[in-house]
């Protein structure tokens, strides 16, 4: 898979979600499947969208014991998604009884990325209430080390790590990254944002864009413009 736009469908219903969808006659974009909309509908949303033709990660961020994992990675695999994740502070053997899980018999599987320390933890939080106090920027890329180590295909980051983290962990380790804004719209709550075009330039492989999107007042032209802008 090449460079590509994924769109967060942050929705709490399948109604909302397909009164979404249903904007798009003629691109059939890759969506992001969050805790909240497969919470709420469960496994049935899933194959209706790929149904419709949709690609899908499936961002469920597990983190257990590696057995447990890796039934579960079973379970989501035989949903036919194209991307799960999970949290690289399980260790690097949940990470490997994860991609095991998710492995068919016949070989294939989805990609699998691990999420790094969330960018809701500061460095303040992660000493005091997970009593690691190594730099932050050093954590997050010892834990895309140890994921990649594990055999996974890419990590969860802020667009601004992307460059670092393929220096580190090489160029076909996937960046996967949030906090995308168009250079003239709102950021909303996220602090450090990108464009599309800087995302591009600095090598990330997939940007996960919502509001800019799902809250615009033309959907299908700001999807558009994300596609210009990032992939052309
Ligand atoms: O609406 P917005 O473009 O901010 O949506 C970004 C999506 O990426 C949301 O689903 C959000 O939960 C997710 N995300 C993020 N920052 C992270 C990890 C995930 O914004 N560090």
């Amino acid at each position: 898979m090449g460079r590509d736009v994924i769109i967060a469908c942050d929705f709490n219903s399948a109604e909302e979600t397909f009164k979404f969808l249903d904007n798009f006659k003629e691109e059939k974009p890759f969506l992001k499947i969050g805790m909240e909309l497969y919470y709420a509908e469960g496994p049935a949303i899933v194959r209706e969208i790929k149904r419709r033709g949709h690609k899908i990660f499936l961002d469920l961020k597990l983190h257990d014991i590696p057995n447990t994992v890796k039934k579960a990675m079973a379970v989501l695999s035989n949903l036919d998604v194209d991307i799960c994740n999970l949290h690289a502070a399980g260790t690097v053997a949940m990470m490997e009884a994860a991609k095991e899980g998710l492995t068919r018999a016949d070989g294939t599987r989805p990609l699998l990325i691990a999420v790094t320390q969330l960018t809701s933890t500061d460095q303040a939080s992660m000493e005091a209430d997970l009593l690691i106090k190594e730099p932050i920027d050093e954590v997050v890329m010892h834990y895309a080390q140890r994921a990649k180590e594990a055999g996974l295909d890419g990590v969860v980051c802020s667009p601004l790590e992307s460059s670092k983290v393929h220096e580190r962990c090489g160029n076909d380790f996937l960046t996967v990254t949030p906090g995308v804004r168009f250079a003239d719209g709102a950021k909303g709550d996220q602090k450090r944002v990108m464009t599309p075009e800087e995302a591009k330039k600095i090598g990330s492989d997939y940007i996960v864009v919502g509001r800019p999107i799902t809250q615009a007042a033309d959907p299908v032209e700001a999807y558009r413009r994300c596609v210009r802008e990032f992939v052309d």
